[in-house]
């Protein structure tokens, strides 16, 4: 159910003072952002890798992707230029592969035109990117006065306010904040505001355990001011989802069985994994006769997937299509997706 609240007067309240919020929260970021590779020497390329790679990634977890690819991919017509193949292996690791995908065709586009574009209406018509991306882009690269509203920064809204409407995703949440956000990005200075907002969402306002008592913009929060900042926002519990995989784990003369997915695979295009069962043609059941090697649990987005990986007798006949038997020990050049290279150097070390 959606309840509305108090959320519009005090986003009102605070609209009326955001000369002294902004000053608050620029003055704090001026002496505290991290330094980023990508604010350090900030390019417009740059922008736009780092904003591809911190779509739900942590910046920690960037960092070292980001240094590979810059050194390799030093601007748009070197990533313009690059095979697919290079492009995901510089990605591996990363997950959520469609972006790596999507930077490539952005690049190609990019690299085709006399100028970028510049607004944000024109980058969201490139593959990849959406509302948030765009408004990073503009904002950081060519000031434009638009705002980045994704789960962090409902976070900081919805606590500056005690917004309590029940939210019933982060999508939702992040179109109802949208307004107030742009409201609240100053003139002459979206880039860094919009940045001040992440680093605010990333080292203070905490999903638990806020550190309230060092935010600059406490003076101004409503939820803090009421002790009560982790009671916001009001997001309706996700829909959990499990889902089991079962692998097989086939060794011949000391070379591997993967499976390549097609050129074409929209999620994993020819990066590979440990087969599942029905891969090489065993039901769940007849796969699961084997010798249990791991059990490896993951989340992705809504979804927990456990996923069992058995030994298993290397399928009769000529194999071929889709699954190719690599020695282990040239795993090295070959494109892992996810955690399967992990898991493969864990179950090979103890053999
Ligand atoms: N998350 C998304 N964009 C970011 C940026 N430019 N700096 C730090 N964290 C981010």
């Amino acid at each position: 159910m959606t309840r509305k609240t108090s959320a519009p007067k005090n986003a009102a309240a605070l609209i009326a003072r955001r000369t002294d919020f902004s000053a608050a929260l620029l003055g704090w970021y001026r002496l505290n952002a991290r330094r980023l590779p990508w604010r350090e020497t900030p390019s417009l390329y740059k922008t736009v890798t780092s904003e591809f790679m911190l779509q739900q990634t942590q910046v920690k977890t960037v960092l070292p992707y980001f240094a590979r690819w810059h050194a390799t991919l030093p601007d748009f017509a070197a990533l313009a230029a690059a095979s697919e193949a290079q492009v995901l292996k510089l990605w591996e690791g990363l997950g959520y592969y469609s972006r790596a995908r999507n930077l490539h065709r952005l690049a190609k586009a990019v690299a085709a035109r006399p100028e970028p574009p510049r607004t944000a209406e024109e980058w969201q018509e490139l593959p990849g990117v959406g509302p948030y991306t765009a408004a990073a882009i503009t904002s950081i690269s060519f000031g434009a006065p638009a705002a980045c509203v994704d789960g962090n920064v409902v976070r900081i809204l919805a606590r500056l306010t005690a917004d309590g409407t029940e939210y019933r995703d982060s999508a939702t949440a992040a179109k109802a904040f949208t307004p107030l956000a742009d409201a609240l990005v100053p003139a002459g200075a979206a880039g860094e505001h919009n940045q001040a907002m992440m680093e605010l969402g990333a080292t203070v306002c905490f999903r638990q355990n806020p550190l309230c008592l060092m935010c600059p913009v406490r003076g101004v929060c409503v939820a803090a001011t009421r002790g009560e900042p982790e009671a916001f926002p009001k997001l309706a519990p996700k829909q959990i989802e499990q889902i089991s995989v079962t692998r097989v784990w086939c060794e011949r003369d000391g070379a591997l069985l993967l499976h390549r997915a097609a050129m074409d695979a929209r999620r994993l295009a020819n990066q590979h994994e440990l087969p599942t069962a029905e891969h090489i043609g065993l039901t769940e059941a007849t796969a699961a006769k084997g010798v249990l090697l791991a059990k490896k649990k993951r989340g992705i987005t809504r979804y927990r997937i456990t996923e069992s990986i058995y030994t298993a007798a290397a399928p009769k006949g000529k194999i071929g299509g889709e699954l190719v038997w690599v020695p282990l020990k040239e795993l090295g050049p070959i494109t892992l997706s996810g955690p399967h290279r992990r898991w493969i150097t864990e179950i090979a070390a103890r053999e």
